[in-house]
């Protein structure tokens, strides 16, 4: 992440208090915070709270978010119909280990909003979900490999950190016969071996993978676009080729929805794509924030549980979590949510768009208008080594130019916009003229140096 460099050619945010917790905060969490992903060194955000499409910092500097943490709040921060039926729930008592009546609700919304999930179980995090829908598809097909798709990132996991994000792309070995990355040190090799990486939309190799090895192969785990790489959407031949793939060699498709779900349409990436998958993962979306995710799929598959494998956790299906599923499911399912966040996503990539046209930059949008991406590229990539021949240059030194001009997306080209419900037209006009000034900052210093 370029967030330091880039830094120094930014007008200045106020960030005496932000400091000060920064380094009270060293003595006690490696790099200040609880997430290498928010490690930024002296330009570490301290929150002081979020309402709707905003945030504000503990320096008071207001922004409008389009992290909306990694996605999760697809309604807004501190939603009243979403907290309300939390702080109900929560007045009952909060840990039983044993099993409430919203849980059980909120598998039957994931089963009225995909239409496909039969069965599902909740888990604390998307990081949980994947590693269990990886353990299901390995029992039910009884083999061990995972392929899984370069540039993808499933959770924190072991068997997820292969072949993740590096911004060296020459890292990732030769295109046709990927070597396994490793993202940190700490992962056993005896893991990594089984996984295979692959290029995404590149459905030859995978082809060539599976009949290679087709016999070891118990899953594909794919995020339907590749929402770590700005979206970058699958070409249309791509899903209908894995689907068949994944049949043919008898594998299991896992479609990992972590971000996703719920947001490209009620039933997620498998209904919008018009794709049903054999197993699916979920978080962020469904929870406005609270920390509620879930696995699920076919009865057929989900029936390895619960005699044949392990699934538990002290705080699986929580009555937070499961409060907060119950409503924000409920929400998207019953109101245009969904509609509006697209017609806010929409209108700011029109802005942006113009902006940029007027300038004769030449620009590509990815992903889906609830969630997308801006390449300064004159072609769409189509993986993730693609993402490096785009400009992210540019991008990394607009977004965090964006951040001292009131909004805050992420300081990272890889990382799409996230829009939520209750961002307003005034969020969105102070977002693109962010944008702009950022944009007229950056190339201006790119012209005089
Ligand atoms: C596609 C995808 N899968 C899994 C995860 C992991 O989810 P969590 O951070 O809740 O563990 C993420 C997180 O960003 C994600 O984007």
């Amino acid at each position: 992440m370029s967030v330091t460099k880039s830094a120094e050619t930014q007008p200045a945010l106020k960030r005496e208090r932000q400091l000060k917790m920064y380094r009270r905060a060293l003595k006690v969490l490696p790099g200040g915070t609880d997430s290498n992903f928010r490690a930024w060194g002296e330009h570490t955000v301290y929150v002081d709270r979020g309402k709707g499409g905003r945030v504000w910092d503990l320096d008071g500097n207001e922004f409008v978010d389009l992290r909306l943490g990694y996605g999760p709040v697809i309604l807004g921060h501190a939603d009243d119909r979403v907290d309300e039926a939390v702080h109900e729930a929560v007045r009952k008592g909060v840990s039983f280990s044993l099993t409430s009546e919203q849980e059980v609700r909120t598998g039957e919304l994931i089963q009225e909003l995909t239409g496909w999930v039969e069965m599902a179980r909740m888990t604390v995090s998307g990081t949980e979900a994947t590693m269990h829908a990886i353990r299901i598809a390995r029992a039910y097909t009884g083999r061990d490999k995972i392929i899984k798709f370069e540039g993808q990132y499933h959770g924190m996991h072991d068997y997820a950190l292969i072949s993740v994000l590096p911004y060296d792309v020459s890292e990732l070995g030769d295109r046709d016969n990927p070597v396994r990355l490793a993202w940190g040190r700490g992962i056993p090799e005896a893991v990594a071996e089984t996984v295979i990486p692959a290029p995404y939309n590149d459905l030859d190799l995978l082809r060539r993978i599976f009949e290679r090895e087709g016999d070891n192969i118990a899953a594909v785990l794919i995020e339907p676009v590749l929402g770590n790489a700005q979206g970058i959407m699958p070409q249309p031949h791509f899903l209908p080729g894995v689907r068949e793939l994944t049949r043919e060699f008898g594998a299991v498709l896992i479609f990992d929805e972590v971000k996703t779900g719920f947001r490209f349409a009620r039933g997620g990436a498998a209904e919008y794509f018009g794709i049903k998958p054999d197993l699916a993962t979920y978080a962020k979306a469904m929870g406005n924030g609270y920390p509620a995710a879930a696995f699920g799929g076919t009865r057929e598959v989900m029936s390895v549980l619960p005699e044949n494998v392990s699934h538990g956790g002290t705080y699986a299906g929580n009555r937070v979590a499961a409060a907060a599923a119950v409503a924000t499911l409920s929400i998207l399912k019953d109101t245009d949510a969904l509609e509006t966040i697209g017609r806010t996503g929409e209108a700011m990539q029109r802005a942006i768009g113009e902006i940029l046209n007027r300038r004769g930059i030449a620009h590509v949008f990815t992903g889906h208008p609830s969630m997308f991406g801006i390449m300064f590229a004159e072609e769409l990539p189509t993986d993730y080594r693609g993402w490096a021949a785009t400009d992210h240059e540019l991008y990394d030194a607009v977004a965090l130019g964006m951040h001292p001009r009131g909004a805050m997306p992420e300081p990272d080209s890889r990382e799409p916009w996230f829009v939520c419900e209750a961002h307003s037209s005034s969020d969105v006009e102070q977002a693109v003229e962010a944008f702009e000034s950022s944009l007229n900052a950056a190339l201006e210093l790119r012209a005089r140096a």
